[in-house]
């Protein structure tokens, strides 16, 4: 057979030695990503993981211990006894900290080392020992760590949405076989949305999601966010998807629908994508459930938690391999990338501006880091309610491909210079914007 294009049939001379993207997508201590990740607060596990034996995790390369001793406190210990080097996942669970099984070297949940087995109490060694240790904090079903350096320990944020009342929120946490940035950047390629959901595997969320859209991107306080813009009927429905650096994410309702009105209705989730090591993730987050945020009820509630959730093609177990070739989902697409995706191999085109701008932001702040310039905190003081920008609004005018973009831009504008606003005043503000564009 003749190949209709002179490069045609040219599998041969393909280039083979590609290399990685280390900046971003190696993450152990001492990387430069590694150390980017470990200057914020990451969720590690659910809180229904850890029952009375210790819990051995991966997070960020290391291997931890997670246990929660018998006054209630969590302890994140490294996972080698800094006596003689067994597991302590084997280890006895104290009042205060955990007991090594070998020997007894008891640890207190900051590392201290309380007793060395039978070691006199005054002995030398427990002056001279210090177990490796991070701080923990649980909230809301989850269970959060920061490996960072103590000195430089940030405050743990509560994002607004976090904080919103309206919302059951229900933690899950997923794993996936790949490195976290091919993940991670999938919440910047509402691209593959009108595609992989709806054109290749058929509706897999709203149909409304499968409608053209118009998209830009924008920088956010926190990161950056997506604006998509849709005609639905006699709708036009605005949705601002954000990325909250370093891993964290929000989107809108997952089946939404545009066909009421709505104005700055929040996020239907919100999740961390966590490296557990360069090629293995853990999505950590909570599901955020409401009426408003699924009137239709095609929420599962039941099918939310370890390992699994309520929308399609997230895990490798939820189907079989043959509907997941015929339906694929994210899952798949992601996974296929490889165990780390090759930057060097792609073709990014113009629709891959989202992945673009989301690398070169998290890439500025590794380079900012790598010279000694430590990244701004998500929160200023402890307990602080941080502004997020995700949000739909759904707002009853026919407004032409121009009139669209504009309508969008302005929403999102007003979302994101909101942020010092209460929620209601945002929502307000955001059906005063729409309000300018009526009969448009
Ligand atoms: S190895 Fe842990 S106490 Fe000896
Ligand atoms: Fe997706």
């Amino acid at each position: 057979m003749t190949a209709v294009n002179p490069e045609g049939f040219s599998g041969y001379h393909r280039k083979q030695d590609w290399t990685e993207d280390p900046e971003l997508t190696h993450i152990t201590r001492g990387t430069p990503c590694g150390e980017y990740l470990r200057r914020y607060w990451h969720p590690i596990a659910m809180t229904e993981e850890v029952t009375d034996l210790p819990l051995l995790v991966k997070v960020l390369g290391e291997n931890l211990v997670l246990f929660r001793d018998r006054s209630g406190d969590f302890g994140l210990l490294h996972k080698h006894c800094s006596h003689r080097g067994a597991s302590l996942e084997f280890g006895i669970i104290a009042d205060h900290g955990i007991i090594c099984c070998y020997h007894g070297w008891h640890y207190a949940v900051d590392g201290t080392l309380i007793r060395a087995g039978s070691e006199r109490e005054d002995g030398p060694i427990c002056k001279k020992v210090v177990h490796g240790a991070y701080p923990v904090i649980e909230r809301d079903g989850l269970v959060f760590a920061y490996l960072g350096p103590p000195e430089l320990r940030p405050p743990f944020p509560i994002f607004d949405t976090q904080a919103n009342t309206g919302v059951e929120k229900v933690p899950f946490s997923l794993s996936t076989p790949c490195n976290w940035l091919q993940i991670y950047e999938n919440t910047q390629d509402p691209v593959h949305v009108v595609h992989l959901h709806s054109n290749v595997s058929g509706i897999q969320f709203g149909a409304a999601s499968g409608v053209d859209q118009i998209i830009e991107y924008q920088d956010s306080p926190l990161g950056m966010i997506n604006i998509q813009t849709r005609q639905v009927g006699e709708f036009v429905w605005n949705r601002t998807v954000e990325s909250i650096l370093p891993n964290a994410n929000q989107t809108g309702a997952i089946w939404e629908e545009a066909q009421n009105e709505k104005f700055f209705q929040r996020s239907s989730l919100l999740r961390w994508v966590v490296p557990l090591d360069n090629i293995s993730t853990r999505t950590i987050g909570w599901r955020y459930l409401s009426a408003e945020l699924d009137p239709e009820n095609q929420g599962d509630r039941s099918q939310i938690g370890k390992e699994g959730i309520d929308f399609i093609g997230q895990t490798a177990t939820e189907r079989s391999h043959e509907e997941a070739q015929r339906h694929p989902g994210d899952y798949e697409a992601q996974v296929s990338q490889g165990p780390i995706a090759i930057h060097d191999r792609e073709n990014l085109a113009s629709s891959d501006a989202g992945v673009a701008r989301l690398r070169r932001l998290l890439r500025k702040s590794v380079t900012e880091l790598r010279s000694g310039e430590e990244p701004a905190p998500q929160a200023r003081e402890e307990v602080e309610i941080v502004p997020t920008y995700t949000q739909d609004t759904v707002f009853r005018t026919q407004l032409n491909d121009q009139q669209r973009k504009g309508f969008g831009q302005a929403v999102a504008n007003t979302v994101v210079n909101s942020g010092d606003k209460d929620p209601q005043e945002r929502e307000l503000m955001v059906k005063q914007t729409c309000e300018t564009f009526e009969g448009g």
